[in-house]
């Protein structure tokens, strides 16, 4: 399905750790804070402006805000709500999630010996096949039409421009179909989970209020009860609480349910039993994240308890970003997203359950991506609000590149 060139699905290789190295350059702590911040908070003025506009498709506007952060800064453009690419791309994503989530889906990769047979008689070849030629093509035509603006002097700078022309293009040699997946894993891997944390979010203020009023008391000591500003992420320093509440938004449901499996690529003992080369492990999410003993009323939505000396580590306390080697690359920009998204939020609305569609947190569907997963009330908090909203979001939609 990816041609052996998607970097999540490889083996630790060499090709894996280029290709680590490569996206380590653009997702690192230091670009984290120089090159995502100023599209956060660009992207976060347009998100209350899509609440506002249209509060029923409050999934539409987390997918478009959390697409646009990284479509921006890997090749310059922003993205819209009614996007055709960033549709394309969650279709496609859907796809590939249900095939690595779902074993009996592929066979071929939970009975590995099935590869053995004949490639005529590969069964699974030809679905596979043809999903990595759509695959390449759909990043080919988002590649071609940033390649179209650098011949025309017309591209932004943006990490396609500096792996075509600059600093990254000297330091990594990738053929056409690995660039094609560079993109797509960047692209892939930062939309749609921090699209899911956020709409999780949403659930925790509507099912859990008591958490929101706190924070937004905070929010109006730092930003003004009368709607003077919006959050920006230069107050983290002044809002641990906010910082906590993304942390715990990460713990709360995780959606990566099953974990992310991993083979032994040795031989390996624990606790007197012994595993061979080759066992998948993976880690039970649900019951880590639930554990009563880590944290205590597991259920309850509570920043409080990441109010600790961990609080500005966003990897630790949690396991939504994996673990070891593998670890999620973009933990400080997926953390940042929730956390922007988060404070203006609550800044801007009241959101409350609605008493006849009650919100099963246990049991919703976080990755619909075609409509939203629950009912929920979404409301400005005073004109005062709206007009605030109003005055940025026309900054958002006047910035159009
Ligand atoms: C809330 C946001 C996010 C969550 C919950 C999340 C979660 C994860 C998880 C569970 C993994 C797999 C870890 C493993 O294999 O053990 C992963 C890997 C990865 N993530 Fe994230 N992620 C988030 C945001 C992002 C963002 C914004 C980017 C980049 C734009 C990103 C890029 C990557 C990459 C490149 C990998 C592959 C690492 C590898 O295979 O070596 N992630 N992420």
């Amino acid at each position: 399905m990816s041609g052996g060139a998607r970097m999540v699905l490889m083996p630790v290789s060499d090709r894996w750790r280029d290709q680590r190295k490569l996206m380590h350059s653009i997702l690192n702590n230091q670009q984290a804070e120089t090159k995502f911040i100023a599209c956060q908070e660009l992207e976060s003025k347009q998100l209350v402006y899509d609440y506002l506009i249209d509060p029923g498709n409050f999934s539409l506007a987390n997918q478009r805000f959390s697409n646009s952060v990284i479509m921006s800064v890997v090749f310059g453009r922003r993205a819209a709500v009614d996007d055709p690419e960033l549709k394309a791309i969650l279709d496609s994503v859907n796809v590939l999630n249900e095939y690595m989530f779902s074993p009996l889906l592929n066979m071929c990769d939970t009975f590995p010996w099935l590869a053995s047979l004949p490639k005529s008689l590969q069964w699974w070849r030809p679905g596979g096949e043809a999903y990595f030629k759509r695959t390449c093509a759909l990043y080919k035509g988002e590649y071609d039409r940033l390649l179209k603006k650098i011949e025309n002097g017309t591209a932004r700078p943006c990490f396609g421009v500096d792996l075509e022309q600059g600093a990254a293009l000297k330091e990594f040699t990738l053929s056409e179909t690995e660039k094609l997946f560079v993109f797509a894993t960047l692209l892939e891997a930062g939309s749609d989970t921090s699209r899911n944390a956020i709409t999780q979010v949403l659930a925790a203020m509507a099912t859990y209020p008591a958490w929101v009023t706190k924070a937004r008391a905070i929010l109006d000591e730092v930003c003004g009860a009368d709607a003077e500003r919006l959050p920006s992420l230069s107050d983290r320093d002044r809002l641990p609480y906010i910082t906590a509440a993304a942390k715990e938004a990460l713990r709360w449901r995780p959606f990566v349910q099953t974990g992310v499996p991993h083979l032994l690529t040795q031989d390996d003992e624990y606790e007197g039993y012994r595993f061979p080369a080759g066992t998948q492990f993976t880690w039970n999410a649900y019951a880590i994240a639930l554990n009563e003993e880590d944290y205590p009323d597991p259920m309850t939505f509570s920043p409080e308890r990441f109010l600790d000396g961990d609080l500005n580590n966003p990897l630790k306390g949690h396991w939504q970003f994996g673990t070891g080697r593998r670890v999620c690359l973009g933990s400080t920009v997926g953390h940042n997203n929730i956390w922007i998204a988060i404070a203006c939020l609550i800044y801007c609305f009241d959101i409350t359950e609605d008493p006849d569609h009650p919100i099963d947190t246990l049991n919703t569907n976080w990755g619909a991506h075609t409509k939203a997963p629950f009912k929920v009330n979404i409301k400005p908090r005073s004109q005062a609000h709206v007009d605030l909203i109003r005055r940025v979001g026309a900054e958002a939609l006047n910035a159009d590149y």
